[in-house]
């Protein structure tokens, strides 16, 4: 890093990686308007590594931050650019773009990709805190992340909708969501939305045990179900063919999708009941967050810039609920003042932890 004048503000650089995700904004006009009122200036790496590798940003500050609480996407842009694509070593360039633009510590906010890339390079010494973000909730380390509950919201509201039309044409829905290889978004929308059969990767599933399912719910006289099934979900080894991909990301991992399709043609074939999918895809990380991503999404930047503040680099911020026992101060009332999890004035919560995804 450079050699800075001690009575400089420190100056800090922002960047968003990954796939977009409802909150992102909010996590950037935390940071910010957090450490101008410290002394800090900012700097905003534009589309998520490639800023950095081709030294382009902007400068963020109050002004630049004004009305973005509430929108959805990212005002840096971003991107899955991997410094380390291919074997290649890029930490020579993300320090040379540091230097040239006074930048003495780092906050990337992205998910396994981007907070991996983050690791490697506090490993070769330069300055970073991560924030932890993905609509996919499939991080390590904390038990939340923002956009989550967005993406959760609109598969929920998906649902309502396609119940109503499943319902006067006597059909199978079969609906498609995201979450990569975890089954968070189909599982908490599944269970929202009343679904039928919630099929996710963690569980293969088998098709017979699924339309046998359905074969006995309509036998009870109901002529319409929903299932909804995981980008990621698979059937158990051997029990149906399915076409898988070759895209991969920069990162290697494959581009999803097409399980629902496949499910749509077996179950129609298998039970003789029309069935129609859905994939809802990208309008589940779209639009405004819900008021809960807002919020997580403003203690990760406020935890994040304290953490800067602090000296202390190489950790991510968290969300971590524990289990307290009986008497300590469960049952108690609680207050936005009173230390709860969601209000901590000695103890602020998301605390940092080591960034080791
Ligand atoms: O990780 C977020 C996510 O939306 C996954 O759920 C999905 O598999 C992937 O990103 C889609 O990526 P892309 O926007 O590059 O198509």
């Amino acid at each position: 890093m450079p050699e800075r004048d001690a009575n400089a503000s420190a100056r800090i650089g922002l960047l968003t990686g990954g796939g977009d995700c409802p909150g992102l904004n909010a996590v950037i006009r935390a940071v910010v308007r957090r450490g101008l009122a410290e002394g800090y200036s900012f700097v905003g790496f534009q589309y998520g590594w490639a800023g950095v590798l081709e030294n382009k940003a902007v400068e963020l500050s109050s002004q630049s931050t004004v009305g973005i609480l509430p929108r959805g996407g990212t005002i840096l842009g971003t991107s899955r650019t991997n410094p380390y694509a291919g074997g290649k070593d890029g930490t020579a360039v993300v320090r040379q773009t540091l230097e040239q633009r006074g930048v003495d510590a780092l906050i990337p906010i992205g998910g396994e990709d981007t907070l991996g890339v983050a690791l490697r390079l506090r490993e070769a010494g330069i300055p970073v805190v991560g924030v932890p973000k993905t609509i996919d909730n499939d991080l390590g380390g904390t038990d939340v992340t923002f956009g989550f509950q967005t993406a959760v919201q609109i598969v929920t509201d998906a649902i309502d909708r396609l119940h109503t039309t499943a319902e006067s044409h006597n059909r199978v829905m079969v609906v498609e969501v995201m979450g990569r290889h975890a089954g968070w978004i189909a599982t908490h929308a599944g269970i929202a939305g009343g679904a039928d059969a919630i099929l996710v990767p963690e569980r293969p599933f088998d098709i017979e045990e699924v339309v046998a399912h359905l074969r006995r719910r309509h036998a009870r006289g109901r002529s319409f179900s929903i299932v909804v099934v995981a980008e990621g979900a698979a059937p158990r080894e051997g029990t149906l063919a399915t076409r898988a991909g070759t895209e991969t990301d920069a990162f290697g991992h494959p581009r999803l999708g097409g399980i629902g399709v496949t499910l749509e043609g077996e179950i129609e074939r298998r039970t003789g009941f029309e069935t129609r999918v859905t994939i809802l895809g990208h309008v589940q990380r779209g639009g405004t967050p819900v008021a809960f991503d807002r919020v997580l999404a403003t203690r990760f930047g406020v935890a994040a810039m304290d953490a800067v503040a602090g000296g202390r680099f190489g950790m991510m911020v968290r969300d971590r609920g524990a289990v307290l026992r009986l008497g300590e101060r469960c049952g108690r009332w609680s207050s936005t003042e009173s230390g709860s999890r969601f209000a901590r004035r000695t103890d602020p919560s998301p605390r940092p932890v080591p960034a080791s995804c």
